[in-house]
């Protein structure tokens, strides 16, 4: 009977240990959510922290500037930062964006590279909306939780860590946070619609997960009676595709060797795709994605798709409905196009409708909305 004790302790110092050493698998444990709007003054409020809400300024389009996979490591930053200030300040100079979205892959290595890139950003005096990209969530400079707190930390970054345990990195046992809402709002008298919604995901490591796809579809359910007499649609920001963008470029890709300037040639696309723009060079890295989740999108009234993560492939197709986006680049950390450099203008309209231009960048020359001959 003496044992019984000792026995218990031993366990105890087990659970004790276990705990301490943050070995602990994280589940993820999403159940439902919803959130409501209210204006007060000339602003939409919401009662959820993880929604956020802008104006759409009166009497011209909401301008959304992409950046995406600056990606440096501690020598690329210290080589490459003026480069990258230069880009950006002229991607911004050239859009005057009202949001500046970040798709993910901060740094490569260093945290150096993360709080540089961050105060750069914010400086803009721009509101600003990042996801987490993969090297993001792998420790690959400052963790994950770390980043979290450092974005929360800027004036102008309108990040939000979502509703908790939505996600969990099943490589990394980490938590995937950062999924939250951004609207674009229309402010007219005493009343407000909402023009878009514009849904950012933490995609982890491994791309977006069920759990997630259901937390978009309250997201969805939530906001579809703001729209006034319209339907409210959404845009969709992550870092890693979903499956269906391979889908959607084997649909219109007539060939795979075409350079970014051909790539604007109606004649460079299948019949039926010839509005589609950029180029499809490396495999769509959907990692464990699995099919079906466009559907899912489509049904609650996502017409685009953002993602970034193939530093070479910047194709945008309009596929079934849908239009899938690969932001094109900024800078050249990790591994780049030779004159695939710069940025993604989104232009919103007052009905929810939006326009896409790639801006290449070419160092003393400024940005272009076509592929220049500079290189
Ligand atoms: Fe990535």
């Amino acid at each position: 009977m003496r044992r019984i004790p000792a026995v218990l302790a031993v366990l105890f110092c087990a659970l004790l240990l276990c705990c301490c050493s943050g070995n602990v698998p994280l589940k993820a444990s999403y159940t439902s959510s919803s959130y409501t709007l209210s204006l007060e003054g000339d602003k939409v409020v919401s009662d959820t922290d993880w929604v956020v809400n802008l104006n759409k300024p009166k009497d011209r389009d909401f301008v959304i500037l992409n950046i995406t996979d600056i990606q440096l490591s501690t020598t690329e930053y210290i080589l490459n930062f003026d480069h990258i200030r230069d880009m950006v300040t002229s991607l911004v100079e050239k859009t005057k964006p009202d949001l500046i979205t970040y798709l993910g892959d901060m740094s490569y290595g260093h945290w150096c590279s993360d709080l540089g890139i961050c105060s750069f950003i914010d400086s803009l005096g721009i509101p600003w909306a990042p996801v987490f990209g993969n090297h993001d969530m792998e420790d690959s400079g400052m963790a994950p939780d770390t980043l979290a707190q450092v974005f929360r930390s800027f004036r102008n970054c309108v990040f939000r860590d979502g509703p908790n345990l939505l996600a969990v990195d099943p490589s990394y046992n980490v938590e995937d946070k950062g999924n939250y809402v951004v609207n674009i709002v229309d402010v007219k008298d005493d009343a407000f619609k909402v023009v878009k919604s514009l849904v950012f995901f933490n995609s982890g490591t491994e791309g977006a997960t069920d759990l997630q796809m259901q937390w978009y579809q309250d997201c969805m359910d939530s906001v579809c009676s703001y729209g006034g007499s319209d339907p409210v649609s959404s845009a969709v920001f992550m870092h890693i595709p979903i499956y269906e963008y391979r889908t959607a470029i084997l649909a219109a890709c007539k060939s795979r060797y075409v350079t970014p300037a051909e790539s604007y040639d109606p004649s460079s696309w299948n019949p039926g795709y010839e509005g589609s723009f950029g180029v499809w060079y490396e495999g769509i890295g959907y990692k464990s994605g699995k099919p079906g989740f466009a559907d899912l999108l489509k049904a609650k009234g996502n017409d685009l798709l953002v993602c970034g993560h193939n530093h070479t492939n910047s194709f945008c197709v309009n596929y079934e409905g849908m239009t899938y986006l690969y932001a094109l680049k900024t800078g050249p950390g990790c591994y780049y196009e030779e004159g695939m450099e710069g940025g993604t203008e989104i232009r919103v309209s007052a009905s929810g409708s939006f326009d896409v231009t790639h801006w290449y960048f070419y160092d003393g020359q400024g940005c272009f909305d076509r592929p220049q001959d500079f290189i």
